[in-house]
C-alpha cells in the first residue's frame, strides 16, 4: 500500500490535466438531474441501475453508455451545470490547469446548436477563471465521416475565440487518423493546436498518422507505442507528450491490471507522459484517483510525482512564461516537502 503521505502530496500537488472529456464527467445524479429537469424518461429505473451498467468490456461497449449518458444535455445551463461539476471537482485535486475535451456532433445530431454546446462549458469556465485555467479542445467524433467532420467545423468557426484546438476520438479501430487528413489541414491553416486519440486500442501505425498526416502536437492514449521500438524512441527524442489516463485503460481492459500499466516503463523511457482522468464519471474517479491508483500499483514515489506534475504543465497548451511559472510552482512545492 502506498504510504499516505505520498498520497497527501499526490493530491496537493499543483497539476494541470490535459485529457478529460466533458460528457464524460457526467455524474449519474447529475443525469437523472438533468433528465428530471428536461423532461426525459431514462432507459435506467434508478442512479443504482445506471451505475450498475457502467461494466464495460472494451471501448465501444463504454462509447455506446457515454452518448446514452449525453443524450439529457438539452440546454446551455445544462453543459454550463455539467462543466461546473468538473471545474469544482478539479479544484478540489488541486488541479491548475486543465484542457476539456467536447464531442459537439454528439449534441448538434441531436438537434442542439453549436451556441448552446460551446457558450454553455464556455460560460462555467469564464465564472471559475480565478480559482482555475480552462480551455477547450473540440473533438471530431471519427466513427463519423469526412464531411461531418468539415461542416462541424465550419458551424463551431463563429466561435473560434472559445477553443484552442481540435482532437479526435470515438471508435478508433477502422477509423485510422488519415481519415481526418484534410480537415486537421484545414484546422492547422486556422492556427487551432491538433491532438488525436491514438494507440489506445488501435495499433502503433495510427500514432504514426497521428504524427506524419494530422501532424499533431500531442498524441492522447498513445499507450501501445511500446508495441514499436522505433515509435518510442521518436516519441522520446520528439518529446511528443503522451496524455495517459490509467483508470480508463483499466475499466476499457487495455490493461488487464493495474500492475501490468506500462505507464512507470513510458516515463522511464523519457516520454513526456502524463497523467489524466479522460471520462472520470465512468471510470472511478477524478485525477487524484488516476495518480493514486497507479502510483500504489506501479510502486511510484515521489520523484516520478515530480516528474508528473512538471510533464503536465509542460505538455500544456500555455505561453512559455507561464508554463515557466507553474512549473516553478511545481518545484517550489516539492522544495517545501523536502524542507
Ligand atoms: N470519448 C470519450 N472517451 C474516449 C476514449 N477513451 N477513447 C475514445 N473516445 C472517447
Ligand atoms: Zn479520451
Amino acid at each position: 500500500m502506498m504510504s499516505s503521505t505520498l498520497n497527501k502530496l499526490l493530491q496537493e500537488m499543483p497539476k494541470a490535466e490535459l485529457h478529460i472529456h466533458i460528457e464524460g464527467s457526467l455524474q449519474p445524479e447529475r443525469i437523472f438531474a438533468l433528465a428530471e429537469r428536461n423532461h426525459l424518461t431514462l432507459a435506467y429505473p434508478s442512479i443504482d441501475a445506471l451505475r450498475a451498467a457502467y461494466a464495460f468490456t472494451d471501448l465501444q461497449s463504454f462509447l455506446d453508455i457515454y452518448y446514452a449518458g449525453a443524450s439529457v444535455l438539452l440546454t446551455e445551463q445544462d453543459f454550463y451545470d455539467m462543466t461546473t461539476d468538473y471545474l469544482e471537482a478539479a479544484l478540489a485535486d488541486n488541479v491548475r490547469h486543465t484542457e476539456i475535451f467536447f464531442d459537439p456532433q454528439t449534441h448538434t445530431a441531436r438537434g442542439v446548436a453549436m451556441a448552446t454546446v460551446i457558450n454553455g462549458i464556455h460560460n462555467a469556465c469564464l465564472a471559475l477563471a480565478d480559482k482555475i485555467s480552462a480551455k477547450l479542445i473540440l473533438c471530431f467524433l471519427r466513427h463519423l465521416s469526412e464531411e461531418d467532420a468539415f461542416a462541424t467545423l465550419e458551424a463551431a468557426l463563429p466561435y473560434r475565440d472559445k477553443f484552442i484546438g481540435v482532437g479526435l476520438d470515438s471508435s478508433e479501430v477502422g477509423n485510422p487518423p488519415e481519415k481526418f487528413s484534410r480537415v486537421f489541414a484545414r484546422c492547422r491553416e486556422l492556427g487551432l493546436h491538433i491532438v488525436a486519440h491514438a494507440g489506445e486500442e488501435g495499433p502503433p501505425a495510427y500514432i504514426h498518422t497521428a504524427l506524419d498526416d494530422l501532424q499533431v502536437e500531442r498524441i492522447d492514449h498513445g499507450v501501445r507505442c511500446l508495441e514499436d521500438a522505433a515509435l518510442t524512441a521518436r516519441l522520446a527524442q520528439q518529446q511528443i507528450p503522451l496524455t495517459v489516463c490509467p483508470l480508463s485503460n483499466l475499466k476499457l481492459r487495455v490493461v488487464q491490471d493495474m500492475r501490468q500499466h506500462n505507464l512507470r516503463t513510458l516515463l522511464e523511457k523519457g516520454l513526456l507522459v502524463t497523467i489524466n482522468s479522460d471520462d472520470p464519471a465512468y471510470f472511478g474517479g477524478y485525477l487524484h484517483a488516476n495518480f493514486s491508483a497507479v502510483f500504489d500499483a506501479l510502486q511510484m514515489d515521489s520523484s516520478h510525482a515530480q516528474q508528473l506534475a512538471k510533464n503536465s504543465f509542460q505538455a500544456a497548451f500555455l505561453p512559455d512564461d507561464v508554463k515557466a511559472r507553474y512549473l516553478a510552482e511545481v518545484d517550489a512545492f516539492f522544495a517545501a516537502q523536502a524542507a
